[in-house]
């Protein structure tokens, strides 16, 4: 993957978070998530006064792209603005595999960069 992608990537998933509603938690998270073809569609948490209904960036960008007709994937990029990476939850990762299975996870903070396979991150994933 170009570096001067993997910089837009990083920089669209920041300028997401900064869009997140987290009053709740306070957790901002953001993310870019790239078609196969460069489409870049960024997504961040959305949460509810009823917190169970609060929804995870990752699954608002992968909602965006399918509901576009976008269906093939080739990088997410996830930022939190914490020292810690952020890895994505069980229930985002289940949500990929089924979507997006031969993914990238590009995790980003002032740390730097750390790159896994969603296989990496979910093996075993359910299948029915
Ligand atoms: N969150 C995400 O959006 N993505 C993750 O990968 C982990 C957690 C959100 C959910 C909630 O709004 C907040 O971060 C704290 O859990």
């Amino acid at each position: 993957m170009k570096e001067d992608f993997v910089k837009r990537l990083i920089k669209e998933a920041e300028k997401s978070m900064h869009k997140a509603i987290a009053p709740y938690s306070k957790f901002k998270v953001g993310v870019a998530l790239a078609t196969k073809r460069g489409k870049i569609y960024t997504g961040c948490n959305i949460e509810n006064q009823s917190l169970m209904l609060s929804i995870c960036a990752e699954k608002v960008a992968l909602m965006k792209a399918l509901s576009e007709g976008d269906k093939t994937f080739q990088v997410m990029a996830i930022v939190s603005g914490k020292k810690e990476y952020c890895f994505p939850c069980g229930s985002c990762r289940q949500m990929l595999f089924e979507f997006a299975k031969d993914i990238d996870i590009l995790l980003y903070s002032k740390k730097g960069i750390k790159k896994y396979s969603l296989n990496e991150l979910l093996p075993f994933a359910f299948t029915s």
